[in-house]
């Protein structure tokens, strides 16, 4: 069953509807009672839905490998041990949750100057605020100069887009668009880093490029890759976080009620939020060997597809999964992954997500989505969110 395209690629047949995507949490649960682990023809890849055997997949690279082609690139997302290790040490003293504390009062400025700039009792949450927010936090973080903040959503974007259809020719286009916009994106960091090895400032760039454990130091190629993935993996997720959020708190008003009473509850609602409209809600593997799983028998180089959004509905897992509630403890979600690859920027994540709420729930009340306006989903096989989301609000 090898085959060069990657299936995570490709949307599953079942959620190639705009209301499936937009909601596919029920049909994603009917398929995880059904068949837990399944063999799908047309993307030619396994898909696994539940809970355990989702975590046994994201647990063990040995069997399931992240490595990936071209596509992929050589970051920290697509290698295996030892070198994985050995790289995710070098970069992790940046993202630790102490590390990360220090930026509170800088997004605290940068939220609270974003809603300024929004005027009368409406906005678009993913445009104006959800968008800006996570771009201009990890460009100030690397260092890159703000007059270049555009162009790096335009590239994040590019890089979780999805083919069109499943045809050979959409799945070459997006491939070719993701290979330009790689290209553009190392281009870029290429020069910022020549100019930070001759002066090197305060920021991450310089500090990734001086990093150094038992003598080794990382690549100008490997510094230029782990920005690019920072700048993929960090700004549509987070974004979403956001946005989803909101998404719960407009579909579930009187969420809005308790969060006024008890804004202790923010970063369970985050939690939550991750857990019940998880930003990425599949990952892809590749079994090195062949093995069983769920009573199904896997080959050497076959693509997996491990169904988080599937997995943290695990009735098994989680009672009254679907349920949306900011108490829940314990919550093992999955939405940051599990094991080796669990997300570096997951206490970044938590406090812009936590960050944002606060600020939106303090300035404005009374969220809905006008009449008139449907969701669009983004049109991807793994991020799960929405194109824009206007909302409506009262000043408080
Ligand atoms: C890895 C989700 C935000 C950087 C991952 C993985 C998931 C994930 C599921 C594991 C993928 C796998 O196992 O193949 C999310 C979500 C986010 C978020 C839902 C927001 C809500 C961020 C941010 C950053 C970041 C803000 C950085 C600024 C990374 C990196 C990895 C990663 C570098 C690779 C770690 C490794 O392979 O060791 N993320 N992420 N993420 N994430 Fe995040």
């Amino acid at each position: 069953m090898n085959n060069e395209k990657y299936a995570n690629m490709l949307i599953m047949p079942e959620l190639n509807t705009i209301e499936k995507r937009l909601l596919p949490f029920g049909l994603l649960s009917e398929l995880r009672q059904q068949t837990p682990v399944r063999y799908d023809s047309v993307r030619n890849c396994w898909d696994v839905f539940s809970y355990g055997e989702v975590q046994r997949i994201l647990k063990d690279p040995k069997t399931f490998s992240s490595v990936r082609g071209a596509a992929g690139g050589q970051n920290l997302l697509f290698i295996d041990p030892p070198k994985h290790k050995q790289l995710r040490d070098l970069v992790n003293k940046a993202f630790t949750p102490k590390a990360i504390q220090g930026l509170v009062p800088r997004i605290e400025e940068i939220s609270a100057d974003l809603l300024d700039g929004v005027d009368g009792v409406d906005m678009n949450l993913v445009s104006d605020f959800a968008t800006p927010l996570p771009v201009i936090v990890i460009a100030e973080l690397l260092g890159t100069p703000a007059e270049d903040r555009a162009h790096f959503k335009h590239w994040s974007d590019i890089l979780v887009e999805s083919a069109e259809d499943e045809s050979a020719e959409a799945y070459e286009a997006i491939m070719r668009k993701r290979m330009e916009a790689m290209q553009e994106l190392a281009q870029y960091f290429g020069q910022l880093i020549k100019v930070r090895s001759r002066i090197p400032k305060d920021d991450l760039i310089s500090a990734l490029l001086a990093a150094k454990i038992d003598g080794v130091q990382l690549t100008e190629h490997e510094v230029i890759s782990f920005c690019v993935l920072l700048l993929a993996a960090g700004n549509e997720t987070t974004t979403n976080l956001i946005a989803n959020g909101m998404r719960v708190l407009c579909e579930q008003p009187e969420l809005q009620d308790e969060l006024n009473r008890s804004p202790e509850l923010i970063p369970g609602f985050i939690e939550e939020t991750l857990r019940y409209y998880p930003p990425i809600i599949a990952i892809g593997r590749t079994a090195t060997m062949d093995v069983e799983l769920g009573s199904q028998r896997f080959k050497t180089g076959d693509q997996i597809i491990a169904w988080v959004g599937a997995a943290n509905r695990d009735e098994s897992v989680f009672a009254a999964p679907d349920r949306f509630d900011p108490r829940r403890m314990p919550n093992p979600h999955m939405s940051f992954g599990f094991g080796i690859h669990f997300c570096l920027g997951a206490p970044l994540a938590r406090l812009e997500g936590k960050i944002a709420l606060q600020m939106l729930t303090n300035r404005f009340d009374q969220f809905q989505l006008p009449d008139g306006n449907d969701l669009v989903p983004i049109r991807s096989s793994f991020v799960f969110g929405v194109k824009e989301y206007p909302i409506s609000f009262v000043r408080r």
